[in-house]
């Protein structure tokens, strides 16, 4: 049999890539599973973008290639978003890339910047297309440990000099998966300026821009001075608009920036569906009036959490922003063991810290993905797996920083 690329052979297992046949089997023994695994909601797109897909689908040239332009009006939607939300302007046409799903973008543009020699910034945990997407590419990748000491960010002075040198990309993700954590104005305005000392793009992965609580609103990197220099900024329909399944998303930077992965992806794809570009435009339409409701929900999610997993015996503070719970576990309990015993003994699918990445050992994540009943259910079916596992009263003193606000 052939062999294998070395580059393939670093790959990590991708921590969601055996659950769901996992999950298959449960349900075929008839487990009452809790799925708490991928933030990929229960809930329903937009209405608007149901209707606008159905109407596309009968249209002729919807069903011919898009290519990399892909469907005008839906670049000028994301352009136009772009101002209203952030009040920022962009060239729909150089400055936005129509993507597959931010994933796809987000692992495709590491081809444009990185190789054998150069190195890529990526925390961990964090999400796996930015491993991914370096290691494919032949670079090499340098762990950041996101941990609470930090709140949660990349300090790049922590970092040494001699891997600064030769870093070429910095991924970057707040609001954060899995952590949940923000990033606050000062410290991106110190990324900025450092990435433009050394050189380094900054990718900006800003998937849960819209998912945020307690009146707090993620900016755009774009906010920041000097970012158009240095950055590019991923966005997503996925948890904004229930539409995960649609893969769709695009980005934003300067034209060189955005040009370089387009040329990439002129070798890779041939463009989105049409059709789900169509969609996406209603979706931007209704943006203000299905995102109050669908935040809404999600804070009662969130709320049902933080009490339940906190009853449970598992100390957790509530999350300005995402989808997510990032939750410590006591000393001594691997991840690993904690997510497989909830899942084999009582069907509960969480994800295990070290998952995202050594640096995520002591945690686990669970999503917002189900009703407020379930997770409450969840949670205490995590905390008869957590009492069999300690054997001991659970302590409820260990609370990550960076994830402050009341639930
Ligand atoms: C941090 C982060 N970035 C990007 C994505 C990818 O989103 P999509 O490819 O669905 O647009 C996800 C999905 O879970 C994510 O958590």
């Amino acid at each position: 049999m052939p062999s294998l690329a070395k580059r393939f052979e670093t790959l990590p297992e991708y921590v969601l890539a055996r659950i769901p046949q996992k999950k298959h089997e449960l349900l075929k023994r008839g487990v009452d599973v809790i799925d708490l695994g991928a933030g990929d909601a229960d809930l329903m797109p937009p209405e608007g973008a149901l209707r606008r897909i159905t109407d596309a689908v009968y249209i002729p040239p919807m069903n011919r290639y898009g290519f990399g332009l892909g469907l005008v009006q839906f670049r000028d939607a994301a352009a136009a978003w772009m101002q209203r939300r952030f009040n920022l302007r962009f060239d729909p046409l150089k400055e936005i890339v129509p993507l597959i799903g931010s994933k796809e973008g987000i692992s495709h543009l590491a081809l444009a910047y990185m190789e054998p020699g150069r190195v890529a910034i990526v925390p961990e945990p964090g999400y796996n297309s930015y491993i991914g997407g370096s290691l494919l590419a032949g670079g090499e990748v340098y762990k950041y440990a996101l941990r609470p000491r930090t709140n949660f960010l990349v300090e790049l002075d922590d970092i040494p000099k001699d891997v600064l040198r030769r870093a070429k990309v910095l991924y970057l993700n707040y609001p954060n998966n899995p952590t949940a954590a923000i990033a606050p104005r000062d410290y991106l305005e110190r990324v900025v300026k450092r990435c433009r000392e050394l050189d380094i793009l900054l990718v900006y992965d800003n998937a849960y821009s819209e998912l945020a609580f307690d009146g707090y609103v993620p900016p755009s990197i774009f906010e920041i001075e000097g970012a158009r220099e240095v950055a590019i900024e991923f966005h997503s329909l996925s948890k904004t608009y229930n539409m995960t399944g649609w893969r769709c998303g695009w980005s934003v930077a300067r034209p060189e920036i955005s040009a370089a992965l387009s040329k990439v992806k002129s070798f890779v794809d041939t463009g989105q569906f049409m059709a789900v570009q169509a969609a996406a435009v209603a979706a931007f339409e209704c943006w203000d009036t299905f995102l109050p409701k669908s935040r809404e929900i999600f804070r009662e999610r969130r709320y049902a959490a933080v009490t339940a997993f906190r009853q449970a015996g598992l100390a957790c503070e509530s999350p300005k922003s995402t989808m997510y719970l990032w939750i410590p576990l006591p000393d001594g309990v691997p991840s690993a063991t904690f997510a497989d015993r909830l899942m084999e003994d009582e069907g509960v699918i969480v994800l295990p810290g070290s998952g995202f990445g050594a640096g995520g050992e002591g945690f686990f994540r669970i999503s917002f993905i189900t009703s407020p009943a379930r997770i409450t259910e969840a949670a205490q079916r995590a905390g008869r797996v957590l009492r069999r596992l300690t054997q001991t009263t659970p302590r409820m003193d260990r609370t990550p920083a960076g994830v402050g606000g009341a639930a």
